[in-house]
């Protein structure tokens, strides 16, 4: 996905869609997933990653809303979370987010 700022679009990537078959769930299964798939964005250099998720979830992996209280979306603000995977990636990142089209917003 995309930051479309002033003077141009940033690359950021969407964790999404992002689901454990209900029986599974609350195993730590869906930790692992998000701790792994940050792990090889960090390997491919990804300096941020938008989350759009349950507010008391996201944040014990890094996520905060108030990092991506100056990302325009089309979602409530306590659930839009932004991490950072190079530090002060998002300093002074002012914009809108624009998702792949598959996400159909
Ligand atoms: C969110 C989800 C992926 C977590 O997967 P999981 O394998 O259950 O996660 P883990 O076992 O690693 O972590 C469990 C923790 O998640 C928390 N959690 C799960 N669902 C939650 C929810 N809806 N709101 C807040 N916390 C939630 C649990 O409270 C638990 O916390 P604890 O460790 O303090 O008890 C899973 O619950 C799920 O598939 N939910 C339905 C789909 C969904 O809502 N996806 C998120 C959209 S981005």
């Amino acid at each position: 996905m995309w930051i479309d700022c002033e003077g141009g679009a940033i690359p950021a990537v969407a964790l999404a869609p992002m689901s454990v078959v209900p029986e599974y769930q609350r195993r730590g299964i869906g930790g692992q997933l998000i701790r792994a798939g940050l792990g090889r964005l960090r390997d491919l250099r990804e300096p941020i990653v938008l989350v759009l998720g349950h507010e008391h979830y996201y944040p014990r992996f890094g996520f905060s809303a108030e990092k991506a209280e100056n990302l325009a979306s089309p979602f409530a603000p306590e659930a839009f979370m932004a991490l950072e995977l190079e530090r002060g990636a998002i300093d002074d990142v002012v914009g809108r987010v624009r998702y792949a089209r598959a996400f159909g917003l």
